[in-house]
Order: C-alpha cells, then structure tokens, then sequence
C-alpha cells in the first residue's frame, strides 16, 4: 500500500510539472536547519518569535515528528542515512561505539545523503556542527564527503559557546575565541547561501548551530575511550542574558514529582530539593536565552532569501536532533530517555505547495527524512531505507492517513549524562533499553523493555505524563486490571512485545510495516487488527519468543542482544526484505 502510495505522489508530480509547459522546471532548493538538543515539550518554540512568523505561520508542523535513539550522534547519523541505530551501530557518541570515527568505519562517509545529493546534481553546503568526535586532530582523515563548501565545528571546541572552533572546506582549523558561537554560525550561513546562489545551481544547505545543548568543556578531543566533559547551562548571546527572568520550566505533573516513577536507575532518582529546582529552572531560562540568537539568525536566513529571489523555491524545515528533560521523572537536564520529552521534537516545514499555518499528528521519525528529502528534490528513493517519505502537502497527508505508520521505533545503547551540577548517577551508565511509541485510533502507548529486564508500558489516553507504569513489578505480583481497546494487558503486552522484537532488528520495509513480518498472509497493518481475537492463538500458542537482554552492554553487542525475531518470516525478494516501490 505505501510502495502504490509512492508511485501515486511521484506520478503526481510528473503531471503536475506537464500541466506548466511554459515556465522551464526549476528544481527547488532545501535549507535545512538543524538545532541541538531542542525540546518539543519544554515550549521552546513559543520562545522563538522568528521560527514562529517564518515557519510555524507559513509552514506544517508535525507534532508527531520523533528522534529514533535520542542522542546527538546517532540520531544525526540516522537523519543522514534514513537507517536505524542498530543498522547504522553507529550508538553512541564517542568511539569505540560512536562518533565521527565510527561514521567512517562504517562506510557511510561514501554513502550518506550528501554524496547521494552531489550524485543526483546538487550543491550541497553544511555550517555547523555534523558529528561528536569529528575533532581538530581528525577532520582530514577523511574529510566528511559530500559537501560543495563546508565550515564545520569541531570538537573539543564544539559545545564551547564562546570559543569555538570552525573548519572550512579543506582549510585548518580556526578559533573564534570570544566570539558568540552562533553569530559565527550565521555570518558563515549567509556565506554559503550567497556562494549557493552565486553558483546558478539547485542547492541543499544545512545550518547546524549547537544551541540550546548545554556549554562543554571538554580535557582531550574525546578521542580517547574515557574523555572528561564538563558541562554548565548553556551560555546566551550578551544581549539576550537578561530575558525571560520570571520564566520556569513548565510544572506539569511529571516534573519532580512526589512518587518516583519510570523504571531501572530513574525510578531511584531522589525528588529534587528547592536548590536544585531553582538551578535547574536557570538551566531552562539560558536554554531559551540560547535560543534567541538561533530565532535571529532564521530570521536573516529569510531576509536572504527573500533579498535572492529564491523564497518561492526553496523548502526550509526545521528540526532539531533529539528532544530534552529537565525535571521531568526527577531527572537532571539531559536526554537520552524513551520518554516524550526527549523522544517527540519539532519538525516544521515550510515550502512551495505546503500549507500554511498548519499541523499534523501523522506519526515521522527521523528515519524518514533522507527519503523525504530525496522524494522533494525528484531523486530515486535507495533500497535500504528504514523509513518512508513523509507526506507534505495537505493532500498527501490526507492521503496516509489511514495506512501510515503509526509506530517509532526507540533505541539506546549506553549511558545517560545528566548534564546539570547536581549529578553524576553511575548507574546511569546502564541505560540501555528498545522501546517502541504507537498511536492509533483509540490508543496511545509507550512500552519499552531495559537491559535488566525491566519494563514499562504507559497508556498516554489517560496517563499523559508518563507517571504510572502498568508494567511495574514493584507492588504487582499480577498485570493490573486495566483494559486498552476492550482488552487486557495479558493480550495486549504479547502483540506489543512481537512488535518490538520485529523492530530492534528490522531492515528496510519491514520497519515501516512490521506487522507484515509477524503476519505474512493476513492483512494487519495496525494495533488494532493485530488485536483481533483469531489471532490470539498466534500471540498465545506460536510466537513467544519475548524480547529480553543476557546483561547491560554499552553498544550493540549481539550476544547479549537475547532472542531475535526469526528472519526466514520475513518475505524477502532478491535478497533484500520488501523494496517493492523501486
Ligand atoms: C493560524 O491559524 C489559527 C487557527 O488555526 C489562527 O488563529 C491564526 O490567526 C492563524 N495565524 C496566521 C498567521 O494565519
Ligand atoms: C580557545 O581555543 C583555542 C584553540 O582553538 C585555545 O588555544 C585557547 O586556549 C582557548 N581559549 C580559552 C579561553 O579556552
Ligand atoms: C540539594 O540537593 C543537592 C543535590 O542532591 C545537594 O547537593 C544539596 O546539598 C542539597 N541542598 C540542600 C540545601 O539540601
Ligand atoms: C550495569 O550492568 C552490568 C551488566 O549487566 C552489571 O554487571 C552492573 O552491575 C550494572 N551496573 C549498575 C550500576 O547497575
Ligand atoms: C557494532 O560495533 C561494535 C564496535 O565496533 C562491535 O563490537 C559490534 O559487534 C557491532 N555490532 C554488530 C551487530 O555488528
């Protein structure tokens, strides 16, 4: 049904362009601006009047956009190559598991939307910051591929707002020292844009600063297998220091709450003290100060834009890496968590043939934005995606609306920084879990099984916030008595668990359409046919394999990994699980 739903929209933009004889088909540009850290859920963007007018009023905002592991380094590496973490291994982010070391390892350096764009004709420009541990010492071995003109940020100097490091094209390194990280980022943003329209050509530009993740100082280029990072609240531009003095992170029923609540090392987390909240409350307001100078800069970007002509061809979208928490479950500002706050991020798109003013709660990932990008610019989709163009115009979403997907797959491996004054947890380092978010008609769900074999289910109908684990073992002997779509949790949790052990190895199709796996010749796409009484016999008596971890590891380390779904289900065509749309 996708695979027809592809050929449809392709076909309709063929006819679409066939109907304009006259005008010679110009092929649009992308500006792609790509914040670090940025929440979804801590209101950030109400704090940022610019992305308000140019985007958010112009554009669609998908509010059901989700990173798909919630960290900097393989989210970014899963943006890049529309891949799943565990088919990246690219999981953390520093080496043996992670960074810019591992990105080249693993090949992707010659095979990443960049090098696809260049392929396919386009320019291709980056500010900012691409990967961890892409350092002063190994820019040049390789230089990242795929970019017409470049200026990296580079580690140590990376998160340091007011030293940081750039590296351009194929130049040495140079330090700004002093200067505010983000109105570099700007002034070199402006350069490359004009150096893009300079070159008469279609164009894709991402602008990267590091706002609003928190200022680090790093002792060595994180290199090394143990570097030392010290991190403070994130430093504003001089002129925004003094906003916001009255504003605190929302108080919703999550933050610092009276009862722990989550599961492993978070439900051990003390309740914050006075102290602390207000510490982390300065954390909040220097994130929004942070900010400013970002909503600034969206707003030159536009300026420029509009100053070259080209706004009425080129899509801008905004998203940001992975989401944040500060408060919530007890934590300490961080990310890294299933849960919403650092899962569900902004994603707004604005463009020829997207309608204003808009917003949509179809389910996106991160995994699906390399196809999406590819789809708009009218390049060929690649076999091995994990995801799916992600529909844009309103006709499109109305399109999908009932075959979409509706799962996020969700994974971690590793530790979790807090990334306050008041941590350091060791038991974080233990903070690795598969989890999976599904949202249908008439659920709303978040289940997630840890490394120690905890897990967690959360019905977000009537428990938005995340606070009551149905699943928890502490005072339970039994599932509690709780019914989802008129069943209970003893049918319900097995059709969940299939799921997940489908996704934490899925390849290609099958991690769009995962039911296809467990259900070859029936028609079930969703939850709710899953749920269908004839196939209890199935969940009870035939797959109940259950996903499970031998111990906690730092990466992904298949012997420890517990069962995995048995492959031969899946139906494969030369080789290669569902690549039916190509
Ligand atoms: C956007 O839509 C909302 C209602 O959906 C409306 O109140 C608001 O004025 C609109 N804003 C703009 C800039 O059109
Ligand atoms: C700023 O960075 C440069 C290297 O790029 C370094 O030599 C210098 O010591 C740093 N300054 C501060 C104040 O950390
Ligand atoms: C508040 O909590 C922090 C973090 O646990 C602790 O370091 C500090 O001593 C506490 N302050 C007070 C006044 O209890
Ligand atoms: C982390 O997990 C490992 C392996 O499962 C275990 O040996 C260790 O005790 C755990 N550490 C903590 C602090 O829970
Ligand atoms: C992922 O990479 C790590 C580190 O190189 C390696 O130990 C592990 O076996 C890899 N996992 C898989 C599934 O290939």
């Amino acid at each position: 049904m996708r695979g027809l739903a592809c050929l449809l929209t392709l076909a309709g933009l063929a006819s679409a362009q066939q109907q304009q004889p006259l005008s010679a088909p110009r092929k649009p540009n992308v500006v792609f601006i790509l914040t670090d850290d940025q929440d979804a859920h801590l209101d950030s963007l109400d704090y940022m009047p610019f992305v308000q007018k140019h985007l958010i009023d112009k554009g669609t905002h998908y509010r059901s956009h989700y990173c798909t592991t919630s960290v900097c380094c393989p989210s970014r590496v899963t943006l890049w190559t529309g891949k799943l973490a565990h088919n990246t291994n690219v999981t953390d982010v520093n080496p043996p598991y992670g960074g810019y070391p591992k990105f080249i390892s693993q090949g992707f350096n010659e095979n990443y939307l960049p090098v696809w764009l260049q392929e396919a004709q386009y320019n291709t420009y980056y500010t900012g910051k691409l990967f961890n541990v892409h350092t002063v010492d190994n820019y040049d071995r390789p230089f990242a591929a795929g970019f017409t003109g470049s200026d990296f940020l580079l580690d140590p100097f990376t998160y340091d707002y007011l030293n940081s490091t750039f590296q351009r094209d194929r130049e040495t390194p140079r330090s700004y020292e002093g200067e505010y990280t983000t109105d570099v980022l700007a002034q070199k943003a402006n350069r490359l844009l004009d150096e893009a329209v300079d070159a008469q050509k279609p164009f894709f530009l991402t602008i990267a600063p590091i706002a609003p993740h928190s200022n680090v100082f790093m002792d060595g280029t994180g290199l090394d297998d143990n570097p030392v990072f010290s991190f403070s609240a994130p430093i504003p531009a001089k002129r925004h220091e003094n906003l916001f003095k009255e504003v605190q992170v929302p108080r919703t029923p999550s933050f610092n709450p009276d009862r722990p609540s989550g599961a492993n090392w978070i439900k051990t987390l003390k309740r914050q003290n006075e102290t602390n909240v207000e510490y982390n409350d300065h954390f909040y307001r220097t994130r929004l100060r942070a900010l400013q100078a970002v909503d600034e800069m969206v707003d030159g970007i536009f300026a420029r834009l509009q100053l070259h002509n080209i706004l009425d061809n080129t899509y801008v979208i905004y998203s940001s890496d992975n989401g944040y928490h500060i408060g919530q479950h007890r934590l300490q500002p961080g990310k890294s968590c299933g849960y919403e706050e650092d899962i569900n991020i902004p994603l707004i798109v604005r463009g020829p043939g997207i309608a204003e003013n808009a917003t949509t709660d179809i389910v996106t990932t991160h995994t699906d934005l390399a196809p999406t990008f590819l789809q708009l610019l009218g390049i060929p989709l690649r076999p091995d995606f994990d995801g799916d163009p992600i529909p844009l115009t309103q006709d499109q979403i109305e399109d999908v609306r009932d075959e979409r997907q509706e799962h996020v797959t969700v994974e971690y491996w590793g530790f979790a920084a807090g990334e306050g004054i008041y941590d350091f947890d060791l038991s974080a380092y233990n903070n690795t879990y598969k989890a999976l978010r599904i949202k249908g008609e008439g659920y709303n769900l978040y289940y997630s099984v840890w490394c120690n074999n905890e897990h967690e289910l959360y019905d977000m109908t009537t428990d938005l916030y995340q606070l009551h684990n149905l699943l928890s073992t502490e005072d339970k002997e039994q599932l509690p008595s709780h019914n989802i779509l008129d069943t209970d949790l003893t049918k319900l949790v097995p059709r969940l668990d299939s799921l997940l052990l489908v996704l934490k190895s899925c390849k290609g199709q099958v991690c769009v359409k995962p039911w296809k796996a467990l259900h070859p010749h029936d028609e079930v796409l969703t939850l709710k046919d899953a749920l269908h009484a004839r196939h209890d016999n199935f969940y009870e008596m035939e797959q109940t394999t259950r996903v499970r971890f031998e111990e906690c590891a730092r990466g992904y380390i298949l012997d420890v990994e517990g069962p995995q779904f048995d492959e031969r289900k899946m139906i494969f065509r030369d080789g290669l699980p569902w690549y039916e749309w190509i």
